[in-house]
């Protein structure tokens, strides 16, 4: 016969909880994972980097980094698709002088690896941004930094010498988004990447079965959740007094789905970002489509990035390198730029091959601040640098110039 009441079980079960996620307990599990952690040196690969980078961290912010939208198919398929194609590799090609340096609006980089806008580095490690900053710029390669940055976006561009492109979200409000442009380009970064394809929350259920309801990390600004109440409604509730009458529902409440500002927008909007960005490339981020990149053409977009938001929005998205060719060949003289499942640097061959003008890592770079901070971003890399210049060798490619499509065989 069980002796416990309802009423004590419920205490007991909320005891239990507040233990598990007071940060004494949090630093005793890390604690004992510590003594197991390897040391940097022996990093092998880039996928060495996540399960230190899963014992460091809170299983929050491990969910949130891993967790993709629904079934994960997209998430999964994003690394299989790479399986699609092998090499054609040449021989006896002089390649002593091998260079995989390329120029990106301007900026010279070491190699076509960018680091993808990703929220929250706050989490992974003491100085956020800050860190991913240096470690791009000690491998003098570009750092996109996100709209949900935890540092000031000042701050960030102040924390290198390198140049840096800013990703914008729009919302909640015009006046923010401009806002933010205003502020991107007053601090130095030289590109706009302005991300398309999350008009609506989506639904990572890792990070609802940690009872974190919203796609924004824990602690960092809610620029991405349902647009907030605005004007005299929220000032009547601010100040106390009584509710407004009620609104009519927006389709948006009736699906019960949260929105953000993107779901409004059209091509148009593009022409007036171009005109607020004055003079700074603007490249959109989410396209998987040639329609969609011929209409980046035509609205005078900059340059397109083919993502699925590393599978977090729609799942069945398509793997971002099956779709490359498509939007590649809708481009024209468009750069074209690619994300979503790069972890290898015959990965990156692979999109170099189907015309890609460089690949951005999101992941990854977030594995290496959490497990090893800027030491670790910057390690990741430089071995994905260090692979492709591997496999360009190994392939007779001596530069990027040298690589094209006969060097994919599809399977
Ligand atoms: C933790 C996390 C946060 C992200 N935050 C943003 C963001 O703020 N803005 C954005 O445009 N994309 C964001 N993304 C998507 C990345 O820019 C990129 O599209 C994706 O991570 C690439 O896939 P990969 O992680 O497999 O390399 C985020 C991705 C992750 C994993």
């Amino acid at each position: 016969m069980n002796h416990t009441s309802p009423a004590r079980r419920q205490a007991l079960r909320a005891l239990a909880g507040f233990v598990a996620s007071s940060p004494l307990y949090a630093q005793r599990d890390l604690a004992d994972s510590r003594q197991l952690i390897p040391s940097m040196e022996e990093m092998i690969n880039v996928f060495d980097f996540e399960p230190v980078f899963k014992a460091r961290v809170l299983k929050t912010s491990y969910d949130y980094v891993a967790g993709g939208a629904d079934n994960e198919w997209t998430l999964r398929r994003n690394r299989e698709a790479f399986d699609k194609w092998a090499f054609r590799p040449r021989m006896l090609v002089n390649t002593a002088a091998l260079d995989l340096s390329t120029t990106l609006f301007g900026t010279r980089v070491e190699a076509p690896i960018l680091i993808a806008p990703t929220a929250g580095h706050g989490q992974m490690t003491a100085d956020g941004e800050l860190a991913t900053a240096r470690a791009a710029a000690a491998t003098q390669t570009l750092m996109v930094l996100s709209t949900n940055s935890s540092q000031p976006y000042e701050k960030v561009a102040a924390a290198a010498e390198f140049p840096k492109w800013f990703q914008l979200y729009a919302g909640p409000d015009m006046d923010g988004t401009w806002e933010r442009v205003e502020r991107a380009k007053v601090s130095g970064f030289k590109a706009i990447v302005f991300t398309v394809d999350g008009p609506y929350n989506p639904r990572r259920e890792r990070m609802l079965r940690n009872r974190i309801e919203t796609a924004t990390p824990p602690g960092v600004g809610a620029q991405q959740r349902a647009q907030p109440q605005t004007g005299r409604a929220a000032r009547r509730q601010r100040d106390g007094e009584e509710a407004a009458p009620a609104q009519p529902q927006t389709r948006a409440q009736h699906y019960g789905l949260g929105t953000t500002l993107v779901q409004q927008l059209d091509w148009a909007f593009i022409v007036e970002l171009k005109k607020r960005a004055a003079g700074m490339p603007v490249m959109i981020k989410g396209i998987l489509t040639a329609e969609d990149t011929a209409l980046a053409v035509k609205y005078g977009a900059d340059g397109v990035v083919v993502s699925n938001h590393g599978a977090r929005y729609l799942d069945y998205a398509p793997a971002t390198i099956e779709v490359l060719g498509e939007c590649v060949d809708a481009a024209g003289k468009m750069p074209v730029f690619i994300d979503g499942g790069f972890r290898r640097g015959s990965d990156v061959l692979k999109a170099l091959a189907l015309g890609a003008k460089a690949v951005l890592v999101g992941r990854p770079t977030l594995w290496g601040l959490g497990a090893y901070g800027e030491a670790g971003c910057k390690r990741v890399l430089e071995m994905l640098r260090s692979e492709l210049a591997l496999a360009m060798g190994l392939c007779g490619k001596p530069n990027l110039a040298a690589i094209d499509r006969k060097l994919l065989r599809t399977l």
